[in-house]
């Protein structure tokens, strides 16, 4: 028996990594690289030394960018009105690694660490399963012999001492932590009070905002069919253009000067409220370009029906169906809205704050001298006054109705 685990390098997991062996399996860790911090060399070895037979390291970086985080820019995703997303679609990405490393390794199980009070179950599940229906999944904190073993921190140290699992050289701090490049999120521990605020220390992708003694950051950000394709940066002369470089870049503009940092209370799919603090540098950058771009460019009930679309996608998205019909087909309907959302963004990045000061696109929709009130224009001025009075009709109508029911 095989089976395919979704390795962090952290004690839950080299814990799981054991026991899994304990009970006969042959252990095969995964490690995606999604662009976190992390010494991928040193969790190998460390695998390795608890009896993996394998370890599989995937640089998942450029795909998580290019086939995923981009289309949460294209379609302005956001879940519950605030939350970016970043551990919703870094998931499906992860999952389609576990799966192929599984099917090349002919390892009929997968196995992960999320708990069973959480979303990243079902995304990492829901994605396994759409892409590789033969497989059993094994998720130990939702199995009796596995919690009841592993009731509290100290059971794992206990375990980890006598199984020779390296104990954490850092303190554990007290939340757990999911980190990406497009996010970090940090939640449960300390941070389950909803009124305590967290610890400015907490923070690793931003700086504090209120405290930044930068200049503005003057950048233009271009974009075809909704997706960035050149940063520049109109004072310190950096361009990019690669998708991954340009992201990157982007975090580290946005992270020194503070930007993306949000502490909200969220409805997990599973039903319970969850407290949540997330740190998405580029991608509220992103978010708030795009809006731009898009409203300068498309028509305006294209993109009313658009954004409903979008709303379903993130819900989609942020509940683990991005492997569904119904998913293929928001992305696909998303894509299609793209057509001609191309141009150029010209904004401020300053103190926490994303000022939009100008754009331009060849195919804008906007037309100066229709709207300018200093020409005419192919309008005729006249026309308005008809057009107030058929929607005044409905509103008149009402009216007399209440007048008669006084
Ligand atoms: N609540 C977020 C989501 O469902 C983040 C979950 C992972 N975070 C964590 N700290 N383990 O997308
Ligand atoms: C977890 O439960 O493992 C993390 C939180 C979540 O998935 O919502």
């Amino acid at each position: 028996k095989t089976v395919v685990l979704a390795y962090s390098g952290g004690l839950d997991t080299s814990c799981i990594l054991v026991w899994l062996k304990e009970k006969g399996f042959n252990v095969i860790a995964f490690m995606s690289n999604v662009g976190q911090e992390e010494d991928f060399e040193a969790a190998r070895k460390k695998a390795i030394d608890l009896g993996a037979k394998k370890v599989v390291i995937l640089d998942q970086r450029k795909e998580f960018v290019d086939e995923f985080i981009w289309l949460g820019v294209q379609a302005n995703a956001m879940y519950e009105d605030r939350y970016l997303m970043g551990t919703a679609f870094a998931r499906p990405c992860i999952a389609r690694g576990l799966v192929e490393a599984a099917k090349a390794e002919g390892a009929q199980f997968i196995s992960h660490g999320a708990t069973g009070k959480g979303n990243d179950q079902i995304r990492f599940e829901l994605s396994c399963y759409a892409l590789y229906p033969e497989v059993e999944l094994i998720s130990p904190w939702r199995m009796p012999e596995f919690f009841n073993r592993f009731k509290g921190r100290q059971d794992l140290f206990d375990y980890a001492k006598a199984n020779g699992i390296p104990l954490p050289v850092t303190p554990k701090s007290p939340w757990s932590m999911d980190a990406n490049l497009m996010h970090i999120s940090y939640e449960s521990g300390i941070l389950e009070d909803p009124q305590q605020e967290a610890p400015e220390s907490l923070y690793q992708m931003t700086k504090d905002p209120t405290k930044i003694e930068l200049k503005p950051d003057r950048l233009e950000v271009e974009f075809k069919r909704g997706i960035p394709v050149r940063v520049k940066h109109l004072d310190e002369g950096v361009e990019k253009t690669d998708s991954l470089e340009l992201y990157l870049y982007l975090n580290e503009i946005g992270g020194r000067q503070g930007i993306g940092r949000i502490d909200i209370v969220e409805n997990r799919f599973i039903g319970m409220k969850s407290r949540g603090i997330y740190e998405t540098p580029a991608g509220t950058i992103l978010y708030q370009a795009h809006l731009d771009i898009e409203n300068f460019t498309m028509d305006r009930e294209l993109r009313k029906v658009k954004s409903k679309l979008a709303m379903e996608f993130s819900e989609q998205v942020y509940r683990g169906f991005w492997y569904s019909p119904e998913c293929d087909f928001t992305r696909h309907c998303i894509d299609r809205s793209q057509n001609g959302v191309d141009g150029v963004v010209t904004m401020n990045i300053y103190r926490g704050c994303v000022y939009i000061v100008g754009r331009r696109s060849p195919y804008s929709l906007y037309n100066q001298e229709l709207v300018s009130m200093d020409v005419q224009g192919d309008y005729d001025p006249e026309d308005a006054a008809g057009f107030i009075k058929v929607n005044a009709l409905r509103l008149k109508e009402f009216q007399r109705l209440r007048q008669l029911q006084k």
